[in-house]
């Protein structure tokens, strides 16, 4: 289904007024703009649901779902089995800053990471031109698929979409001008860097804490030459961060009282700041620093919701999303850790999760560590 033209120049005025609220240096480029017309959003969100809402809808263009596809809001292509969105079509701002950042060239050799239903592929292909190539890879079955019949509907014939996980297709391709992911990863995956040409660029979305998420441009040397603050679903496959997380079966059983674990909620409850700053700071400095899924205590399932913890020798303590205190091991001994945890933190003059800065470390066999830094608030 497609729109009335009137109606659709509405929508698309309404849509760039927001864009602009976020983005306002992208107004200089009308060319980019217009990739909105030129690429309608409503083609590739065929199929959607609005963020948080369960059920999936066929675009059918009445007013209320052309609202819904041209507002600058992330629209959900697909829920894991706990209901978090793990494939969405990106919020029309972030496509357009992404796809301005790439600085993108006529002729340039472009891979999308995580493709989802295509749509930030397309503008690509439309920005390179027809003697340049985009390629878009994308892990999950079900929302390549659907990309792939478009594509083979709708073109465009300088886009090429793989299906899989993009560290089995990405040493395939030949050297890339531009890598752009979007979903986010813990780490810089070497072969992402050795795909890129040598003048090549990687534009990748980070996290280490969840709450902690930026986009990083990266030199083929693994250098961060700019970062910009963002939020992307979590990467999947080899390089999930549930993939290279420990085992945390433990954590799971810490939600259940019993001979091993203990909750120390009410010392939470006496902190100035409950939780936030603190868990990320935790997450993002210590060590031993972890986050992993809350489990329902009902189920033992995880559920939507993050805790952040660390361990030490004998124990491990959880600060949950709903500012309580998880320990395993003695509570008198996590009772100490929390306490340094809270006097480091207090040191650094109780950081927010803004005031983290993510720096690149050296160079492993299979990616770049990042590392977070609390900045120290000085007024
Ligand atoms: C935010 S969505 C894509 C949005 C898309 N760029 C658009 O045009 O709106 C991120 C996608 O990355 C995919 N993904 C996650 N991990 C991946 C991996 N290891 N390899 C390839 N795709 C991956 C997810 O399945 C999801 O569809």
């Amino acid at each position: 289904m497609t729109l009335a033209a009137e109606d659709s120049t509405a929508l698309m005025d309404g849509l760039v007024r927001q864009i602009l609220r976020q983005f306002p240096e992208l107004a200089e480029d009308e060319e980019l703009l217009s990739l909105l017309r030129e690429v309608p959003r409503e083609r590739y969100a065929d199929r959607y649901a609005v963020m948080g809402a369960p059920r999936f809808k066929s675009f059918d263009a009445s007013p209320q779902q052309s609202k819904e596809v041209w507002s600058d809001a992330p629209l959900v292509l697909a829920y894991d089995n706990v209901g978090l969105p793990v494939s969405t079509i990106s919020a029309p701002s972030i496509v357009l800053k992404f796809i301005s950042l790439l600085d993108l060239q006529p002729g340039h050799h472009v891979t999308e990471i995580g493709s989802g239903c295509g749509w930030m592929a397309a503008m690509m292909a439309r920005r390179v031109g027809t003697e340049g190539i985009v390629h878009g890879i994308e892990i999950l079955p079900e929302v390549a698929r659907a990309a792939a019949a478009r594509q083979a509907r709708i073109g465009p014939r300088n886009l090429v979409l793989h299906e899989g996980d993009f560290n089995d297709v990405l040493p395939g391709l030949p050297p890339q001008d531009r890598i752009v992911a979007t979903a986010a990863f813990d780490r810089v995956p070497r072969v992402m860097l050795d795909a890129l040409s040598p003048e090549g660029v990687l534009l990748l979305p980070v996290t280490m804490a969840h709450a902690v998420n930026a986009s990083l441009m990266l030199n083929r040397s693994g250098q961060v030459m700019s970062q910009l603050p963002t939020l992307f679903v979590p990467a999947s496959g080899v390089f999930s961060v549930a993939a290279l997380l420990p085992d945390w079966r433990d954590a799971t059983r810490l939600s259940h009282p019993g001979p091993r674990s203990e909750t120390l909620s009410a010392r939470i409850a006496r902190l100035p700041d409950p939780g936030f700053g603190l868990r990320s700071f935790v997450a993002a400095t210590e060590d031993t620093g972890f986050f992993t899924r809350r489990p329902d205590p009902a189920t033992g399932k995880p559920t939507p919701g993050w805790a952040y913890g660390t361990t030490y020798p004998g124990g491990a303590v959880t600060i949950t999303d709903r500012d309580g205190v998880l320990v395993q091991g003695s509570a008198e001994a996590a009772s100490a850790e929390l306490d340094r945890l809270i006097a480091r933190w207090t040191a650094v003059l109780r950081p927010a999760p803004g005031d983290l800065s993510i720096r690149t470390g050296e160079p492993t066999a299979d990616g770049t560590a990042l590392s977070l830094t609390a900045t120290v608030r000085t007024s």
